[in-house]
């Protein structure tokens, strides 16, 4: 996720290069892949280079901390084109009249860029981004003043923004935001904006939390914000109690437990510009011209691997021949593809090394490859046909949480566009996803049946159909963070063998949704460990009776089979949170375990 920051200071003030850069170094937590900033003291300067902040400081002049006390700063978390200095923001207009930072996606910056190209200008980078400086430019060629060449260009924005804006010859930084964050700092001195308060929290902890759709304009002495029709608004400011040393972690204990809680977000992301709930189609163009219905072969590792299980059971669905490997499983001598092939590597990091050996192996024997990763300008994103970016933001926690939940969603996307199906159920469905999940993160009760289990012996997790891959990623997430034993099953396996586990101290989570043939088959399952005396724990949404077999109940909203996979695994991430917890566990960063890996 990109990270913006801007600041304007009084005379007394820092020095604004000084203050840019130590907000960017806060906001590296975000991830990134280059960096810059624009300094408007008599003039717009900008530095800005791919690679870290490191280099950014290498670039720049050496009479840097010269007293600027006026500039805008960004780290680039890339979506629209590779990392590069040149698709590092800021970005300016021709005349470089404007500079301009901006975290998020503009939907319609195609349509914008070619009517910006047809009126002759020419295009610098690959960002969505560089749209907003020329529209500014327009304007001010036709007159309007700054503000309101900075509304007209934010009038046509559709997507996600927030903005920071610095003139030529001006002390004012101009900030607009529509579903991405921004956050205001009032200090005796200046002000700052930021896409998160540890940006600057060294320099102040009164905030303002600019709401969608506001616009905010910040001099030096004075900091007005006012609505969509330029009715000035009265912001309450809020103090900040947090430590800075845990401010990466924007009040969380974890990383892991806020990227669980960014889920919500992360979804929409993932949905952005991509479901017509009009015709009920996806619209998934990066996949350029993959023609529909053919075998697909998926690759993937750990979590991804249960992701790519889901995919599979999507296609065979839909009636398109699917298979998912373990990638360190795959060998392409063995396994029959070919020219005509279809291999889809799910890999949140793009990095890992199983995968990526069986990605090039598929493209040794001429098969098309497409990537569904979380990381542009990965080796997978570069070395496959096609990439499906499932945008889920960076994620710090080693285990993985948020890019599983957008990994089920790219490949629920990428099942209906490869079997060309159109539905608007499906489209409604996985709409309302995000607010089910926000609706499970507000009432779970997750933290109780944690308090009540963590002595436990062993966890076993059980689903059936899209709820099975579900029950894996519950077991492997279980016993990543806790490090006590857990495994998910088939729930129909449990009587082949796992059932001579099940004791009084192994609780079972079994995850029943709907009230059609395979919960009732689950169910019954479940009545075979409670004769057992073995607690059990469901992940229901009422719709059936498992309540009555159950200890406890985790509820998730009624919904598809598909789209409660996705809400379900949720109360999950959070029982493995919460036990991790209860056992004073290292959440963020495992025993023996690593972020991305890079070997076989
Ligand atoms: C578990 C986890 C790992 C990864 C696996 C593949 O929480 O994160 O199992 O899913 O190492 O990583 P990627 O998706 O980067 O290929």
């Amino acid at each position: 996720m990109c990270g913006i920051i801007g600041y304007v200071g009084t005379d007394r003030g820092d020095d604004a290069l000084e203050v840019l850069l130590d907000g960017l170094s806060q906001l590296e937590y975000r991830g990134y892949d280059s960096a810059g900033v624009a300094l408007a003291d008599g003039g717009i300067d900008v530095h800005k280079r791919e690679g870290e902040l490191a280099a950014l400081e290498a670039a720049l002049p050496r009479e840097r901390f010269d007293g600027d006390s006026i500039g805008i700063g960004h780290t680039r978390w890339s979506t629209h084109g590779p990392p590069s200095d040149a698709n590092a923001h800021p970005h300016t207009d021709a005349t470089e009249r404007v500079a301009v930072v901006h975290n998020g996606i503009i939907e319609n910056y195609q349509s914008l860029r070619d009517d910006l190209a047809a009126a002759g200008i020419t295009f610098q980078s690959d960002t969505d981004t560089e749209v907003v400086p020329h529209l500014i430019g327009r304007s001010l060629d036709e007159g309007l003043d700054h503000e309101a060449a900075f509304r007209a260009a934010i009038d046509r924005l559709e997507g996600s923004y927030a903005i920071a804006a610095v003139f030529d010859g001006t002390e004012t930084v101009y900030a607009a935001r529509h579903e991405s964050p921004l956050v205001l700092g009032v200090a005796d001195d200046g002000h700052f904006l930021a896409s998160d308060v540890p940006a600057f929290i060294e320099y102040t902890d009164q905030v303002i939390y600019l709401a969608d759709g506001e616009f905010a304009r910040l001099t030096p002495d004075d900091l007005v914000i006012t609505d969509a029709n330029g009715q000035v608004t009265d912001p309450s400011v809020e103090t900040i109690a947090w430590d800075p040393e845990d401010a990466g972690k924007s009040g969380y204990d974890h990383y892991m437990r806020k990227e669980i809680n960014e889920q919500p977000t992360a979804l929409r992301e993932c949905f952005r510009g991509r479901l017509d709930e009009l015709t009920g189609r996806v619209e998934l163009p990066e996949l350029g011209d993959l023609e529909p219905r053919r075998p697909v072969t998926f690759v993937a590792c750990g979590t991804s691997y249960h992701a790519a299980m889901f995919g599979t059971r999507l296609l065979q669905d839909r009636g398109v021949p699917a298979q998912a490997f373990l990638a360190s499983e795959f060998d392409a001598d063995r396994v029959p593809i070919d020219a005509e092939s279809l291999v889809v590597g799910v890999t949140q990091s793009g990095e890992t090394a199983d995968t990526m050996r069986a990605i090039r192996e598929a493209n040794s024997v001429g098969a098309t490859t497409v990537a569904v990763t979380n990381v542009v300008g990965s080796s997978a994103a570069r070395e496959t046909d096609d990439v499906l970016y499932i945008r889920a933001g960076p994620e710090i926690s080693v285990a993985a949480t948020k890019t599983f939940a957008s990994q089920q969603a790219a490949l629920t996307m990428l099942a209906a566009a490869l079997s060309d199906q159109r539905s608007r159920a499906l489209v409604r469905e996985l709409r309302a996803v995000p607010d089910q999940i926000q609706s499970v993160l507000d009432a779970s009760r997750a933290r109780e049946i944690a308090e009540t289990y963590h002595g436990a012996e062993a966890y076993f997790f059980i689903g059936r159909g899209y709820h099975y891959p579900v029950a894996l990623e519950g077991a492997l997430k279980m016993k990543e963070i806790t490090y006590t034993h857990a495994e998910g099953f088939a729930a129909g396996e449990l009587k082949h063998g796992p059932l001579a586990l099940v004791s009084e101290e192994t609780p079972v989570f079994a995850v029943v949704t709907g009230d059609g043939k395979l919960a009732e088959k689950t169910i019954g399952n479940v009545k075979e460990v409670e004769a057992r005396g073995t607690p059990v724990v469901a992940v229901t949404d009422g719709q059936s009776d498992v309540e009555r077999y159950a200890d406890h109940v985790l509820e998730v909203p009624a919904t598809s089979a598909v789209a409660s996979s996705i809400v379900a695994n949720v109360q999950l991430q959070l029982v493995a949170y919460w036990t991790a917890h209860e056992l004073g566990r290292s959440i963020d960063k495992p025993r023996n375990l690593a972020k991305s890996v890079t070997v076989e």
